[in-house]
């Protein structure tokens, strides 16, 4: 059963790190440098966690690092599901069930995204204030566990307002620019088309990206509070001129992985 699977990936866990983790981060696509700011780090891959979805795809670090920033326990996420490896909506989203069952009560969303807003450009952070799922499926879709979460979940605020604003007081004192505005997850895995594009914009989306939105839904319907924060890597197709390359999102998103480690580990520590 789920629920059972749940609990024996969060016991095999909790008897492999000495901290109990109150706030989770995944990480997005070249943004791993988050990682260097976690002290006592205690590695655990998914491979080794039973009943983790096994991972299929190369050059990605599945892995579970706890540890501590500043007085926090911290459980990271690094290397994350989508959805169109073809995985499930649930087992996207499984390490935040599992997280849940750890303690967690605040998880912290990054990804690589492409902007629709002109306002915006490569390299900016931007906190995501609300998605747009504009997949037809998400992970609540099923039977339902109440002891897990309600049949119908509210999503009128999926992040939160006061972890937003603390987290523009902290990116105001370090003096780093962040946007604002609405994510909207695009299946993937091929970049949008322009015609793709124009639709988000009209929908009012400002970026988008492939994943994050699966995640977001299930914190909230565990009841855990949620920040996103998007690295913006290129701008949308027809937006931009040229073509997309994952290259590109990655080598983006690794220029500015210091400036959102600084802003995230300055925000926990805090
Ligand atoms: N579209 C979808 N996903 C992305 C993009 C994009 O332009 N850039 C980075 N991830």
């Amino acid at each position: 059963m789920f629920y059972d699977d749940i609990l024996e990936s969060a016991e095999y866990i909790k008897e492999h790190i000495n901290i109990k983790p109150t706030i989770a981060i995944i990480l997005g696509s070249g943004l791993g440098k988050v990682v260097e700011s976690l002290a006592e780090p205690c590695v655990i891959p998914f491979t080794d966690i039973p009943h983790f979805p096994t991972s299929n795809v190369l050059g990605h670090n599945y892995q579970m690092i706890a540890g501590k920033i500043g007085e926090k326990a911290v459980l990271l996420l690094e290397g994350r599901y989508h959805y169109y490896e073809g995985y499930t909506m649930k087992e996207v989203a499984y390490p935040v069930y599992v997280a849940k069952m750890l303690g967690v009560e605040q998880l912290i969303i990054t990804n690589a995204c492409g902007a629709i807003n002109k306002n915006f450009a490569p390299g900016d952070l931007m906190l995501i204030d609300d998605f747009i799922n504009t997949i037809g499926n998400n992970p609540l879709i099923g039977q339902n566990d109440e002891r897990l979460g309600p049949r119908f979940c509210d999503m009128s605020e999926p992040y939160d307002l006061a972890l937003i604003a603390k987290v523009k007081e902290t990116a105001a004192d370090l003096n780093i620019d962040i946007k604002q505005g609405v994510y909207a997850i695009f299946q993937g895995p091929y970049y949008e088309t322009k015609a793709e594009i124009k639709m988000l914009k009209t929908m009012g989306a400002d970026v988008v990206g492939m994943s994050t939105v699966p995640e977001t839904i299930v914190a909230n319907y565990l009841g855990i509070k949620v920040v996103g924060v998007a690295c913006i890597t290129n701008m949308a197709t027809g937006i931009r001129t040229g073509k997309h390359s994952h290259e590109e999102v990655c080598q983006v998103a690794n220029e500015a992985s210091d400036k959102m480690a600084k802003l995230i580990s300055t925000y926990i520590a805090r």
